[in-house]
């Protein structure tokens, strides 16, 4: 998967996403294995996700335990031409076993203008 995972900051990637999630209390009650069945088993959300490479790139800041209204935020990049294969992507995950636990999103996108 590393392999495959572009770099952040493509030219032609000028479409981004900035999607802060938060999970309920009860998701983070379960024990790591359980979050991880949930997460993987059962959501496939790695799986999904690595068919949308080297298409998205990537990055995940974890702030679950800095008292922040957010445990996560992510941030993809990726090409005009590759919208609707972005749209699909974070159709099917919110459509998961996983996201039955997100408690708050916020869905932020920004393009950047090329210069001419
Ligand atoms: C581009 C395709 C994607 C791939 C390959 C991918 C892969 C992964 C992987 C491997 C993790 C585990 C932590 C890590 O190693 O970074 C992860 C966690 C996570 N991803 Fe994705 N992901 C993708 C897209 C998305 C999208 C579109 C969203 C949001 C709409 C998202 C939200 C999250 C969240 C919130 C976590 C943390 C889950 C938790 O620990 O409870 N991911 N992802």
């Amino acid at each position: 998967m590393i392999a495959k995972q572009p770099a952040l900051g493509r030219p032609e990637a000028t479409c981004a996403a900035l999607i802060p999630v938060k999970k309920s209390a009860s998701w983070w009650r379960l024990a790591q294995d359980e979050r991880r069945a949930v997460f993987e088993e059962q959501s496939e959300h790695i799986k999904t996700g690595l068919k949308y490479l080297p298409a998205v790139a990537r990055r995940l800041h974890h702030c679950h335990d800095l008292g922040e209204p957010f445990d996560f935020l992510t941030w993809f990049e990726y090409a005009p031409a590759d919208s609707a294969a972005f749209e699909e992507l974070v159709a099917t995950l919110r459509r998961s076993e996983e996201w039955k636990h997100v408690e708050r999103e916020v869905d932020i996108r920004l393009v950047r203008e090329v210069a001419a």
